[in-house]
């Protein structure tokens, strides 16, 4: 039997409860590698719950790497914790709305975008447009703060985006930790000079973003390993990660590895700086909880609004060990850096009006139904490089195959990207294909010209 319980007056749904308290005994000891979980349907009589609950939790800590499930065994702790960490806690799951009926839409600015099939465009459900006029005629109602205003931004939405993170990213903060930035990039631009000297460790393949700001700030690139657990950092001042969903190949870093990075940040004297783009974009399991839930005083959290709502908004979120959040604000107030005033209040209404849970959740939903389509016509010709979640899949190709189909698509209108252009030293070739910003015909015709080029390479 497991001490957990289970609390049937909060409204913390029961899988996300037994999951945290699973995580907690691992991470306190009482659990180690190798230990085997009492088989699901046993927990669940014990626990007086139904089944679904504990194969649900027991799902989620698997996909988070905690446990292993082995196949007519059972589900088997995968590690022992050797150093002390706060347990994340996490109360969302996915859910669904129904999905996307047309309805009159706003116009769109003339963009070649529409045809991209890239990693940075994501659904805007047209139901939704009514509540984002109303967001910016409140904007347009509302008189502007006279001055410079707070360096952190508007109080108001920061207390909205504490909220929030606690909600659905584990993450419990005062509302004061929290700086409004311009987006992921811009959170990075405002750490990377208050870093000490030395190189920043980028995953490999990973965001070009990150890898091109750093070159930006003069400083040296060392490619990290995507997928491998990381032990030593050598001289890097900072590693650059995204775990909840390794950009580009998908992985989410399993518990050992975010407990390993850490170790190692921690004897680097480095900080790990977490980019938590689409955490949010799960559909088989509930989001992994942050990794700074896990280590606070190492982690700098980045977040962003250009996946749940659009990346034209210019907005995310920063969250620093509190010496590094003072010489961030001290620059920024210096330099009068910050995000504009309109954006953050608009985001303030989107999130009060509950828009941008709706948005998150018939995204989502888009993406649960897209991403198996592209699977299907993908898997017979390439291999899938992680879990299927957020708004692209990236597949793995010979790198002449990868052009060829990349050609063949340009020929038909639409861009998608080759993996080889997110990798240095790693060498990995394949394609990269998002499926958030084109109508459901635009990706079959998309999926339709990949595949015919690649036809030739089974027969
Ligand atoms: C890995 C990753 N991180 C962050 C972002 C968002 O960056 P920003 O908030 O600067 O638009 C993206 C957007 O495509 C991304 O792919």
């Amino acid at each position: 039997m497991l001490p957990v319980t289970l609390d049937r007056t909060t409204t913390e749904p029961l899988p996300a409860q037994l999951a945290a308290q699973v995580r907690s005994l691992v991470l306190s000891g009482t659990l180690t590698a190798g230990d085997r979980l009492p088989s699901s349907r046993a927990l669940a009589a014990d626990l007086g719950v139904s089944r679904a609950v504990t194969e649900q939790a027991y799902d989620q800590l698997t996909a988070e790497g905690w446990t292993e499930a082995r196949p007519g065994s059972g589900t088997y702790v995968t590690m022992t914790r050797t150093t002390t960490a706060v347990a994340p806690r996490v109360t969302t799951r996915p859910t669904g709305v129904a999905p996307a009926r047309s309805a009159r839409s706003l116009p769109r600015s003339a963009s070649p975008r529409s045809s991209r099939l890239d990693t940075g465009t994501p659904f805007f459900d047209p139901r939704l447009e009514p509540g984002w006029r109303r967001a910016w005629r409140e904007v347009s109602a509302t008189a502007p703060p006279r001055g410079y205003d707070d360096p952190r931004g508007l109080p108001e939405l920061r207390e909205a985006l504490a909220a929030r993170l606690g909600r659905t990213r584990g993450l419990e903060l005062h509302p004061d930790e929290i700086v409004v930035t311009a987006g992921t990039t811009d959170g990075l631009r405002a750490l990377l000079p208050e870093l000490r000297p030395g190189p920043v460790a980028v995953e490999d393949p990973g965001y070009r973003a990150a890898a091109e700001t750093v070159l930006t700030y003069g400083r040296e690139v060392v490619d990290l390993p995507a997928v491998e657990t990381v032990r030593d950092l050598g001289d890097a001042v900072a590693a650059y990660v995204t775990p909840a969903h390794q950009h580009p190949l998908g992985r989410v870093m399993p518990a050992a590895d975010r407990l390993a990075l850490l170790e190692a940040a921690r004897r680097a004297d480095a900080v790990v700086i977490e980019d938590d783009y689409d955490s949010e974009f799960r559909y088989d399991v509930a989001p992994v909880p942050a990794m700074a839930t896990l280590d606070r005083e190492r982690v700098v959290y980045l977040g962003t609004a250009a996946k749940s709502v659009v990346p034209t908004l210019r907005l995310g979120w920063l969250v620093a060990p509190a010496e590094l959040h003072e010489l961030i604000l001290r620059r920024r107030t210096i330099t009068h850096a910050g995000a504009a005033w309109p954006s953050q209040r608009a985001l303030l209404t989107l999130l009060r009006d509950g828009w941008l849970d709706k948005a998150v959740r018939s995204a989502r939903r888009v993406y649960a139904e897209r991403a198996p389509r592209v699977a299907e016509a993908m898997s017979p010709y390439a291999t899938l490089a992680g879990p299927l979640a957020g708004m692209y899949s990236t597949w793995l190709l010979p790198e002449t195959d990868a052009v060829r189909a990349r050609d063949a698509a340009a020929a038909a209108g639409f861009e998608i990207n080759l993996l080889s252009t997110y990798a240095r030293s790693s060498g990995l070739t394949g394609l990269v294909i998002g499926f958030g910003g084109v109508s459901d015909v635009e990706l079959d015709q998309a999926l339709t010209a990949v595949t015919g080029a690649l036809v030739e390479r089974v027969v």
